[in-house]
């Protein structure tokens, strides 16, 4: 009889989690590795995650393609719009595994110190709870997470890992006092306003990672102190795209019906390309709120159309067209924050700090006293 020698998905996993370390290079700092050996990220996936939302991906259709997204450097989709079968429901994305890349970047910043209780707000599928509980100890790690599907499906990953991590199902915003005080938040949800339950819960000289940004461009991580006067003050130090906090998620705008006929029309001649620029979008998100920004691109792959949302106002451009319509003028509020970030010396966002006390949050550039 003649033997086949065929690779179990034991191996194949194996050999993709060596791969992605392999490719990760850097990213993966050395002081990490014990934690990614130790817990493949394939063992954190459900059996359906999907590649795009229209897109569904099962293990057992398609085992090849599923493995190799579970160990691409990518964040992987495991639920959409929070679960509902209704893909009327709001926000497609509501949970997904971070991108290995930025979740070892986080916790580069991160930087938790033998003996540190940490708190990490968005469980998802458990994986980065996981990694915090090799380096720290079960009992050191608290993970809150909102969904209560999504909770249980990241206790169960959790415990066929090996690990006793207490995952609270509630309300992250609200943190969880009964853990604190912490010496290390780290939230893979982003949020507009940092709570200020997160600061009241860790030590002074503790840390607050988060990702944040508007609603205009949300694409930074910011990392803030917490002071002995009840304070937390830091700066912006790298760029993490994440999905909101759900208790702080932008309003969906609705399509304008009739917005051809009844906007007003402009002109202009700013330079899209230089308004659209990382770092003058999130310039500009910090002073237009709750402001969306999305594009139609040309055949030619070009911008097209440049679209401005609100709940209550819209504006377009298309070549040197304007046009706005509802409560607020859009386009205006975009060029006068534009001519800002342009008079203030074109700032980058690691420019940029806040600071959050229990009276609020405070944006500053360059320096904590120049708001
Ligand atoms: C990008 S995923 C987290 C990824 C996770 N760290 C991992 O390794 O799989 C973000 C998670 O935050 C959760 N979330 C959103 N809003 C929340 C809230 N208000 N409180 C707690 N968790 C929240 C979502 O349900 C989602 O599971």
């Amino acid at each position: 009889m003649m033997m086949m020698m065929t690779a179990t998905i034991s191996d194949l996993a194996q050999q993709a989690h060596r791969d992605l370390a392999q490719r990760l290079g850097d990213a993966l700092p050395a002081g990490w590795r014990a934690a990614y050996d130790a817990h493949p990220r394939h063992l954190f996936l459900p059996d359906r995650v999907w590649v795009r939302i229209e897109e569904p991906l099962d293990r057992a259709a398609d085992p090849d393609r599923w493995l190799a997204y579970a160990y691409s450097d990518d964040s992987v989709i495991t639920q959409l719009h929070d679960g509902a079968a209704c893909s009327e429901h709001g926000y497609p994305i509501s949970s997904s595994c971070s991108m290995p890349a930025v979740a070892f970047t986080m916790l580069g910043h991160l930087d938790p110190q033998r003996g540190d209780r940490i708190l990490e707000i968005g469980t998802g599928t458990g994986w980065t709870a996981a990694l915090l509980a090799h380096q720290l100890g079960d009992d050191q790690v608290v993970s809150v997470e909102v969904d209560p599907v999504v909770a249980d499906t990241a206790r169960g990953n959790l415990t066929r890992a090996g690990r006793r991590v207490l995952v609270v199902t509630g309300e992250g915003a609200e943190g969880y006092p009964p853990g604190a005080p912490y010496d290390r938040v780290i939230a893979t949800c982003s949020v507009h306003t940092v709570p200020y339950a997160w600061v009241t819960q860790t030590r002074p000289g503790g840390v607050i990672l988060t990702p944040w940004g508007s609603t205009f461009e949300n694409s930074a991580l910011l990392r803030l102190t917490v002071d002995h006067r009840g304070a937390a003050v830091g700066s912006i130090v790298d760029w993490a795209t994440f999905m909101r906090l759900r208790t702080q998620r932008p309003v969906i705008p609705a399509e304008p019906e009739d917005f051809d006929t009844i906007a007003d029309r402009g002109r202009t001649n700013v330079d899209l390309a230089d308004l659209l620029g990382e770092h003058a979008r999130f310039g500009i998100g910090l002073r237009v709120p709750d402001c969306r920004l999305s594009w139609d691109l040309g055949e030619d792959g070009y911008l097209s159309t440049l679209w401005l949302l609100a709940p209550d106002s819209w504006a377009s451009v298309h070549d040197t067209t304007v046009r706005q319509t509802g409560a607020r003028r859009l386009f205006d509020e975009v060029i006068n924050a534009y001519s800002w970030w342009q008079h203030a010396g074109r700032p980058h966002r690691d420019h940029y700090g806040v600071t959050v006390t229990a009276e609020g949050q405070q944006v500053w550039l360059d320096d904590p006293a120049r708001p």
